[in-house]
């Protein structure tokens, strides 16, 4: 194996049991000094979310990050890399125009709405979701629902995975040496084509999706949370 880049989704994935993260951090640290492996947050939070939970669960600092489902990319942690999303049409005045009477759908506070991801609240209403992807289904979009709770739109093909490919792409790192890690929905882009660690604790949603997709490069760990990572980097030999 050739340098790692090992990418984690937080909320229930990296973070949900702070020993765990802690034993987490000890281990990828040395691999860090040894220069076997470049660490990447990639999460659905906004960069003032993020830098709320990085202090009050001690995360490491990235090589990367990965910031509000894949549309904002943070070269070093902090440097924004503005040539992302590279994306001709994206009007949200008009996407939350033409939502304006889907039942039930209710907005994320003002700071998750990011200049390319408009993100609502949406209670286990699958019929709602439906016609939202009915409505948009002429707009170049992707509507992405996870945890019967957060509904995302995006542009077309920007998502966590395809953040993930390009920083992989800038650093030459093959898919072969990526790994990914999540627990939810909205991690199935970076979790399909590279090495994938589903958490123990993760989302019937994701499973269903790891079931169907029945690959060996999926991992099922037992452990919950960051415990569930730990056991996945033993299982493809890190
Ligand atoms: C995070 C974001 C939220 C988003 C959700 C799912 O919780 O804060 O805006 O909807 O992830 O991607
Ligand atoms: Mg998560």
């Amino acid at each position: 194996m050739g340098l790692i880049l090992l990418a984690t989704d937080l909320d229930d994935t990296l973070v949900g049991d702070d020993n765990s993260t802690q034993v987490f951090n000890g281990l990828v640290s040395r691999m860090r000094d040894q220069q076997k492996i470049k660490l990447v947050y990639i999460t659905g939070r906004s960069p003032e979310s993020y830098d709320q939970l990085k202090n009050e669960r001690s995360l490491l600092e990235p090589d990367a990050l990965v910031t509000a489902v894949g549309t904002e990319i943070f070269l070093d942690g902090k440097t924004k890399y503005d040539n992302w999303p590279m994306v001709a049409e994206w009007n949200s005045e008009l996407i939350r125009h033409s939502l304006l009477n889907v039942p039930s759908l209710e907005e994320q506070p003002k700071t998750e709405q990011r200049q390319f991801k408009i993100s609502y609240y949406l209670r286990n209403n699958q019929s709602s979701y439906e016609l939202v992807k009915k409505i948009l289904r002429h707009h170049p979009v992707d509507v992405v629902y996870s945890m019967g709770l957060y509904l995302d739109i995006v542009p077309r093909g920007v998502n966590k995975g395809s953040a993930l490919r390009l920083l992989a792409d800038r650093w030459h790192i093959e898919a072969e040496d990526i790994i990914a890690c999540g627990d939810s929905a909205n991690d199935i882009s970076m979790l399909k084509r590279n090495k994938a660690i589903i958490v123990g604790n993760a989302k019937e949603e994701l499973l269903r999706w790891a079931l169907q997709a029945g690959n060996e490069n999926i991992f099922l760990a037992k452990g919950f949370y960051a415990q569930g990572i730990i056991e996945g980097l033993a299982y493809y030999g890190v």
